[in-house]
């Protein structure tokens, strides 16, 4: 994907350190996401009032939501701690129990992207998932042993961006599954005047809104363009970040209204033009526009598709008439 992208919800490197300022750490500062919150709360608070660990979460969704976040706020108002490590990281079952074997009772170990985890790794997480418990195989053949090593009451919180590709049996063994969705716009102001505060930068009501507009419902990008903005306002204004600053900001960043970039547009544009609106195969489609399919299918299509600007048929995509409308193309007989 190009480094220029700004509306990828994937973390980049210049994200590290900004999300780590601006992460929540409690649920007083987590913003949004009711659902997932509240029983999440309550699940805590009788965990805590019983003494015993909180049961493994499983929190999915797509990137830039909060997985991450939450994870910590969890580990947080449990008063305890977490290690975090993800899925393409643990490539031997050993890796696994060597990070089991170092935590103690009560503590969280948080697996990001864990839908990639090998499948020796996660065959050696259920029986430490369900019994607390790691069952090494010594030797090999007729004359090979399982040792049994007793492992403290640890939380396993997961994150995935999808849910669709963890196996049955691994999914089974969470005790809650909470799927995290697209803020509201109001949400994302919320979030903006938060991270503003945070970073001391001066913004105005309808600055946020312009900008909570242009976010994709999406507090990752919402916090990469108020940097971006911010920029801007210092070098072309007087700091401040009001209505004027953001719209002049944001269409030199080529973001239109809806928060879409230009390669969203071009993706529209290659379907309408380059194959009369479609449909069009995933693999044909990132050829012409030069990017991979998983980045397509990832990070572009599925705003997109919460738009309504694209539709997914058995032959491919289409661009619906609403795309059309969005890009100012002619759009005689609307197909959809
Ligand atoms: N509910 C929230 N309230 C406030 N800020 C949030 C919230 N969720 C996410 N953020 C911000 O967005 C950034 C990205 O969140 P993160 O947890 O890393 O997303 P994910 O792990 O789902 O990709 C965080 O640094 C944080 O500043
Ligand atoms: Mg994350």
């Amino acid at each position: 994907m190009s480094d220029l992208s700004l509306i990828t919800p994937v973390q980049k490197k210049e994200d590290i350190a900004l999300d780590l300022t601006l992460r929540p750490r409690l649920f007083g500062e987590y913003i949004g996401q009711k659902n997932a919150k509240e029983n999440l709360e309550i699940i805590i608070s009788a965990a805590k009032q019983r003494e015993e660990p909180l049961e493994h979460m499983l929190f999915y969704g797509p990137a830039g939501l909060g997985k991450t976040t939450l994870a910590h706020v969890v580990t947080n108002e449990l008063e305890s701690n977490i290690k975090v490590t993800s899925g393409p990281a643990l490539e031997r079952a050993g890796d696994l129990a060597s990070l089991l074997t170092n935590l103690e009772d009560g503590d969280v170990l948080f697996i990001d992207e864990i839908h990639r985890l090998n499948r020796a790794v996660e065959e050696a997480l259920y029986p430490a998932m369900e019994d607390f418990r790691l069952d090494i195989v010594i030797g090999k053949g007729p004359s090979a042993q399982v040792l049994q090593i007793n492992l403290p009451r640890f939380t396993l919180i997961g994150a995935t961006t999808r849910i669709g590709l963890l196996t049955n049996p691994l999914r089974s063994r969470f005790g809650g599954l909470f799927r995290l969705n697209l803020y509201s716009e109001d949400e994302i102001e919320q979030i903006l005047f938060r991270s503003s505060k945070i970073l001391n930068i001066p913004l105005k009501e309808e600055g946020a809104k312009k900008i909570a507009k242009c976010s994709r419902r999406n507090p990752r990008i919402a916090n990469r363009l108020l940097k971006r903005v911010r920029d801007f306002a210092q070098v072309k204004g007087n700091g401040i970040i009001n209505d004027k600053i953001s719209k002049t900001a944001l269409s030199m960043l080529e973001i239109d209204d809806l928060g879409l970039e230009r390669v969203d547009r071009e993706l529209l544009r290659i379907i309408i033009e380059k194959f009369n609106g479609g449909p069009v195969g995933v693999q044909t489609l990132s050829a012409s526009l030069g990017e991979e399919a998983d980045t397509l299918v990832d990070v572009y299509e599925p705003y997109l598709m919460e738009l309504g600007f694209i539709a997914r048929t058995p032959r491919g995509r289409v661009a619906t008439a609403m795309a059309y409308r969005h890009l100012g193309i002619n759009h005689n007989e609307p197909l959809f």
